[in-house]
């Protein structure tokens, strides 16, 4: 459970969310303990293409990628999770001093850190947890080295506008005049393949966008019936997004903290969205704080993963 104080947080911004014209909920509370374990299956389905592109793109270009990070670097990877697609870099280079995974969840992070301790015994290991859509203060005890932050997943994509300005901004603050961000970034692609890859056919993008509801049920006592709603993935040409949605099936009312609220048949609650780029409106997002100088992509031209320097 979680404390009074973050149930509070949470309370507020769940009803922020259900009272607005739009309703919405913050994409974060999908990620319960089953939240993650779905979005684990997610990646490895045949439908969603992002998780697979990118680390084929980081095997097959990791030499290269070496050339461009330099000597003696210090890999800083904000919302590390489980390390996965780093331990590529980890294997494949041999010139980094130092990795320092950050993440919101200290249990998970503490225990993933020891774990990359032992395979990798060369490399100083130095998890922190915060949260890092803030300003990131780095410990002073860091190994000497060009600092380069990796932030792998097309996640930038997730951000709201604002959220990603003030990211970046924290990105260039704390790798410095000298560092480098190697950074995922999903492109925009046919949008069939697009609406399969948030829509898969053995319904498990439909199980995690329900989880969300159920995660509320779980730690504020609300009682949403999640077969009152469908999950619907659409196509939002104009942001040039997807779109994820929980539709109401049929009239009903849930009391969230004494208050009720009334859903209506047809009504959506957004949930997610999945911004995807060309590879110049990528460049124009960044430009304010970071130069583009070097992208991979797969043959097929669906995912990218970019070299940037400060301006
Ligand atoms: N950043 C990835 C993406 O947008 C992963 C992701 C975040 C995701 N939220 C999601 C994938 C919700 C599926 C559903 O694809």
């Amino acid at each position: 459970m979680i404390k009074v104080k973050e149930r509070k947080s949470m309370l507020d911004e769940v009803l922020h969310g259900l009272t607005g014209p739009q309703k919405s909920l913050p994409s974060k509370f999908f990620y319960d303990e089953r939240g993650s374990k779905l979005f684990d299956e997610i990646t490895g389905l045949e439908e969603y293409y992002p998780t697979r592109t990118e680390r084929a793109i980081l095997k097959q270009n990791i030499d290269e990628i070496g050339c461009y990070l330099g000597d003696e670097i210090i890999l800083i990877e904000p919302g590390s999770g489980s390390s996965d697609k780093t331990r590529i870099l980890l294997k494949g280079l041999n010139n980094i001093a130092g990795y320092l995974p950050i993440d919101i969840s200290g249990d998970y992070l503490f225990s993933v850190a020891s774990e990359l301790r032992k395979a990798f015994p060369e490399i100083t290991i130095q998890p922190l947890q915060a949260d890092y859509t803030h300003s990131i203060d780095l410990p002073d005890s860091l190994p000497e080295g060009r600092k380069v932050v990796f932030f792998p997943g097309s996640t930038i994509g997730n951000f709201k506008r604002d959220t990603v300005d003030r990211f970046l901004n924290v990105v260039a603050d704390m790798v410095g005049s000298n560092g480098a961000f190697l950074i995922g970034a999903d492109l925009k692609k046919d949008v069939d393949v697009l609406l399969a890859a948030y829509n898969d056919s053995k319904g498990v993008t439909a199980e995690f966008n329900k989880n969300i509801l159920r995660h509320l049920n779980l730690e504020l006592g609300t009682e949403f019936n999640t077969d009152l709603f469908d999950h619907k993935a659409i196509w939002n040409e104009e942001e040039s997004r997807i779109e994820m949605h929980l539709i109401c099936k049929e009239d009903h009312e849930v009391e969230v903290d004494g208050k009720s609220i009334s859903f209506k048949e047809g009504e959506s609650i957004h949930t997610e969205n999945s911004h995807k780029y060309t590879l110049d409106e990528f460049s124009e997002i960044v430009s304010p704080w970071f130069d583009v100088k070097k992208v991979w992509t797969d043959e097929q031209g669906w995912f990218s993963l970019q070299y940037l320097e400060p301006k």
